[in-house]
């Protein structure tokens, strides 16, 4: 056997995955990077948004406002939700609506990347082009959202922490977890 590869947990999945979780949780890159290693596409449900239709996320909020992109951003992800199994890293809104929620709950496994503030705000520093963080103090706002959000991404079935360091650990974590969840007899 070769032993780095005996350390990867197996993990057989019949639904995507779905990470959710505030902005600057990492859900695009260690998304990309779990799809990688699962061997499964992967999609940014920003990026199809944008894609559907031809303009930026922010440019959507400032043309049409943030009702419309939730209404959008739902069928993206239940379009999405319908193909083959994938990894899907959502916008850190998308999880907090009701009828988007439930469409996660019943179609995927989802997972909270869980990260602090201080961490939050630094990740989200380095660009300026997401709408909800140019309303003001990006530190203040995030803390806000938090705090709001953080009972209702805890409905997720996983919770993992994202924290400071190389995110390939993070995906090594949730790794563990489908893993473990596995393991324990039950479907993925
Ligand atoms: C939003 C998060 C953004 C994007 C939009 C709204 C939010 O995605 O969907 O700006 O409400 O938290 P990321 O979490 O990928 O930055």
């Amino acid at each position: 056997m070769i032993p780095s590869l005996s350390r990867v947990p197996t993990v057989r999945l019949t639904k995507p995955i779905v990470l959710v979780g505030l902005m600057g949780a990492g859900k695009t890159t260690v998304g990309r990077r779990l799809a990688q290693r699962l061997r499964v596409p992967f999609f940014d449900a920003d990026e199809q948004i944008e894609e559907a239709a031809n303009m930026r996320v922010s440019d959507f909020f400032e043309t049409y406002g943030e009702a419309a992109f939730r209404d959008g951003e739902r069928k993206v992800i239940e379009r999405l939700l319908d193909g083959p199994v994938h990894v899907l890293a959502t916008g850190g809104g998308a999880f907090m609506n009701e009828r988007t929620r439930a469409l996660v709950k019943a179609r995927a496994h989802s997972v909270w990347l869980k990260a602090d503030l201080d961490l939050l705000v630094k990740r989200t520093s380095n660009r300026n082009t997401r709408p909800l963080l140019r309303q003001g103090d990006p530190r203040e706002i995030l803390g806000r959202l938090l705090k709001e959000r953080e009972p209702v991404y805890a409905l997720a079935d996983f919770t993992v922490s994202s924290m400071e360091g190389p995110h390939g650990r993070t995906v090594d974590r949730i790794l563990k977890a489908l893993n473990a969840h596995q393991k324990a007899g039950k479907a993925l």
